[in-house]
């Protein structure tokens, strides 16, 4: 079990990176206030129970992984107060229940990575998200300076994740602040998909599968330009599929399959380069690239309307792929160590592992 009293060392602690062992219990339940913890991973374990409310105490928090363990509680609206919060991840828990059902407005004011995937949450998709305007070609990292024999250390620790994305999970080691992506997919959301949707227009990646959402597709998520990855699938949605869907033009991966659509496919160039796999499941759909022929009385769609596409063919067409997947050592600043695994060993029985870029840095006299 973890020792409870780590939460109060959280006044000096800037990481707690527990993940991929074998803690079970409780975490650790007080973190006070001015507490300086930016970075807390307790993936792959099997903690359990309630997320301890003070963690709402811990206001320069950025980076908050949870999934993969045995949590089961309802979801930390509370958190939604942390001004610097930009990812948080929850998936392979116990969480339940509906999202900010006592609230009108959810705060949450930067986040960009949210995945809440395989828990048993229900009720509608909550407005977790403002409009994300972030547009930084960084990666996203903390950096933790401390003392070593007359030197200063600078370790630039690296945000890392790993997300199901065009349909397989990956453990990224390299998130750009740029991107952004939500993963509710594997719970119990039902209702329509909201129209706010179609305003996070930063969005890289949505996953939705494997809900109970009705209603069609709102044709505002045609304003998602920057979407790579769109799976809709295994859900009752109904309707036609938007012709707005083919101004994604970044589209690598798309998946409407195992619903209750209907009509002709959009025969715009995008959507028809994915595989019939991508679309089978809904009895109705028919046309290009299904077997399916459609009938006379299903002629196709009128071509895509051309209000507001002022910024197509933007600059961005050479990042057709995900950006976050590899990079270089960027930065000017870097002497040129860079130490996989680096084990620090701290008070003996606490073994950080921390795979990241280091930087050194010779301290005057
Ligand atoms: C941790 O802090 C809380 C509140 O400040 C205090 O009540 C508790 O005794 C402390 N626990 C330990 C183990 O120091
Ligand atoms: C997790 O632990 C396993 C062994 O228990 C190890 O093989 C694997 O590399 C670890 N993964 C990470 C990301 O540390
Ligand atoms: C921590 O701060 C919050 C508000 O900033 C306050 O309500 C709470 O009482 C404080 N807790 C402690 C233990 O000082
Ligand atoms: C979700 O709830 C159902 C029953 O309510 C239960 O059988 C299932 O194990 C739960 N799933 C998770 C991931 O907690
Ligand atoms: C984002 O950055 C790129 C390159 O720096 C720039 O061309 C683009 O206009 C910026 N977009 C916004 C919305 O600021
Ligand atoms: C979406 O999430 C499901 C699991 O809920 C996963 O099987 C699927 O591969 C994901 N889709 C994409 C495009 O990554
Ligand atoms: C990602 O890392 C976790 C543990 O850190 C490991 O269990 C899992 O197998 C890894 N997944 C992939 C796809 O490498
Ligand atoms: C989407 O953004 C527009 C313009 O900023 C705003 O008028 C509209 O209310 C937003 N819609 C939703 C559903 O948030
Ligand atoms: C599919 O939609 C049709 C109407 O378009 C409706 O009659 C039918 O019950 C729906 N099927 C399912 C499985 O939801
Ligand atoms: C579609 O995907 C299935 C399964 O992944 C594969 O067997 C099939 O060859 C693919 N079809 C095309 C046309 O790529």
């Amino acid at each position: 079990m973890l020792p409870q009293c780590l939460g109060n060392f959280s006044d000096g602690l800037i990481l707690l990176l527990l993940g991929n062992n074998s803690f079970h219990g409780m975490m650790p339940q007080s973190y006070t206030n001015g507490s300086s913890l930016r970075m807390i991973d307790v993936s792959h374990n099997q903690l359990q129970g309630q997320l301890p409310r003070s963690l709402a105490n811990c206001v320069m928090l950025e980076y908050l992984v949870l999934s993969n363990n045995q949590f089961s509680d309802v979801f930390p609206i509370w958190l939604g107060t942390l001004p610097e919060l930009k990812l948080l991840a929850m998936r392979h828990n116990r969480f339940k229940g509906v999202i900010g059902q006592s609230r009108t407005s959810v705060d949450f004011p930067k986040l960009r990575i949210l995945d809440l995937s395989y828990n048993n949450f229900t009720g509608e998709i909550p407005p977790l998200f403002p409009d994300i305007t972030v547009n930084k070609s960084t990666y996203m990292s903390i950096d933790v300076v401390y003392p070593v024999d007359g030197f200063y250390i600078v370790q630039s620790v690296a945000y890392t994740i790993t997300l199901a994305i065009k349909g397989l999970d990956q453990n990224y080691s390299r998130i750009l602040e740029g991107f952004a992506a939500i993963d509710i997919s594997s719970n119990k959301f039902e209702g329509k998909i909201p129209e706010f949707i179609g305003n996070l227009t930063e969005l890289r990646s949505l996953n939705i599968s494997s809900n109970i959402l009705t209603g069609s597709i709102p044709s505002s998520l045609g304003n998602l330009r920057n979407l790579e990855s769109l799976d809709l699938s295994r859900n009752k949605l109904s309707g036609l599929i938007p012709q707005q869907l083919t101004k994604l033009t970044f589209l690598g991966s798309f998946d409407v399959s195992h619903n209750n659509l209907t009509g002709p496919i959009p025969q715009g160039t995008q959507l028809l380069t994915f595989n019939s796999t991508s679309y089978e499941g809904n009895a109705g759909l028919c046309g290009d690239p299904l077997p399916k022929k459609c009938g006379n009385q299903e002629a196709p769609q009128p071509p895509p309307s051309t209000e507001e596409d002022g910024d197509s063919g933007s600059a961005q067409t050479l990042e057709f792929d995900l950006k976050f997947c590899l990079a270089g050592i960027g930065s000017g600043f870097v002497v040129g160590v860079v130490l996989a695994d680096v084990a620090i060993t701290r008070r003996q029985e606490l073994f950080l592992k921390i795979v990241g870029m280091v930087r050194l840095m010779i301290r005057k006299g």
